[in-house]
């Protein structure tokens, strides 16, 4: 697969087989994905993966969380800046309403999108779960790292017929998360992943989100 092909391949899946992905697939992607690159070369990258009866067990124990603190625990960041402007806010509505038009949900039920939504924590029927977390002393520019590193996973599992949704909606069960990962101390989650196989018949997955005009982001100088 050409890397081209990956990237315009890859979508964010939100309906999965539950066929398991073995282990040695997702060893080989995380060997290839650390040549990510990070600024001098400080690797800022820390990943748990979970499948099989942790999973279960850790997405068991959120559902019954999720009983009595239907919003989580809060934030350790913020996921979006607050009150965010144009273009940037029309884009995520956009985004939603695609999606939720795909899926038949109206905007006036409520119930239902917030049920989709909290199809997040169940990995959109994902058999592996990865949650990538950093070291809090770290700035803006290691979070960027950790970007790219997430990125050549996303691309890597094209090339092996695997799908990802990158989850950002984890970080409200941060303390969750660090507690059942036993991440460090001096660690903040970040985001989670969900891979595994495509779902090809999902309506959830037919979502073919819009990219603004190259004009709009890209200014070229100095060329003919
Ligand atoms: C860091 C990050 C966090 C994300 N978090 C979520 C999430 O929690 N739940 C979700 O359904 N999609 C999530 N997404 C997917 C985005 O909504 C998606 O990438 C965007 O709408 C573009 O669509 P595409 O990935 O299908 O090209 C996340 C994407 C990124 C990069």
């Amino acid at each position: 697969m050409l890397v081209s092909e990956a990237i315009d391949s890859r979508i964010s899946c939100r309906a999965f087989l539950d066929t398991p992905v073995p282990k040695h697939i997702v060893v080989e992607i995380l060997e290839a994905a650390k040549r990510a690159p990070s600024g001098g070369n400080l690797q800022p990258w820390r990943v748990d993966v979970l499948t099989g009866a942790p999973l279960a067990e850790f997405l068991a124990a959120i559902r019954t969380k999720q009983l009595s603190q239907p919003a989580g625990e809060g934030t350790e960041y913020n996921v979006y800046p607050p009150n965010l402007h144009d273009p940037y806010r029309s884009r995520r509505f956009k985004c939603g309403e695609d999606l939720y038009s795909l899926l038949g949900i109206p905007r006036e039920d409520k119930p239902a999108r917030i049920r989709h939504f909290a199809r997040n924590y169940q990995l959109f029927g994902a058999p592996i779960a990865l949650f990538f977390s950093i070291d809090r002393r770290m700035g803006q520019d290691q979070w960027a790292d950790v970007g790219m590193f997430m990125q050549n996973i996303m691309l890597l599992a094209r090339e092996r017929g695997l799908h990802t949704c990158a989850q950002e909606a984890w970080a409200i069960w941060y303390r969750s998360v660090a507690e059942y990962l036993q991440l460090p101390a001096d660690h903040m989650l970040f985001c989670g992943m969900a891979l595994g196989y495509m779902d090809e018949s999902a309506p959830a997955n037919k979502l073919r989100t819009e990219r603004a005009q190259l004009a709009e982001f890209a200014t070229l100088r100095g060329f003919d």
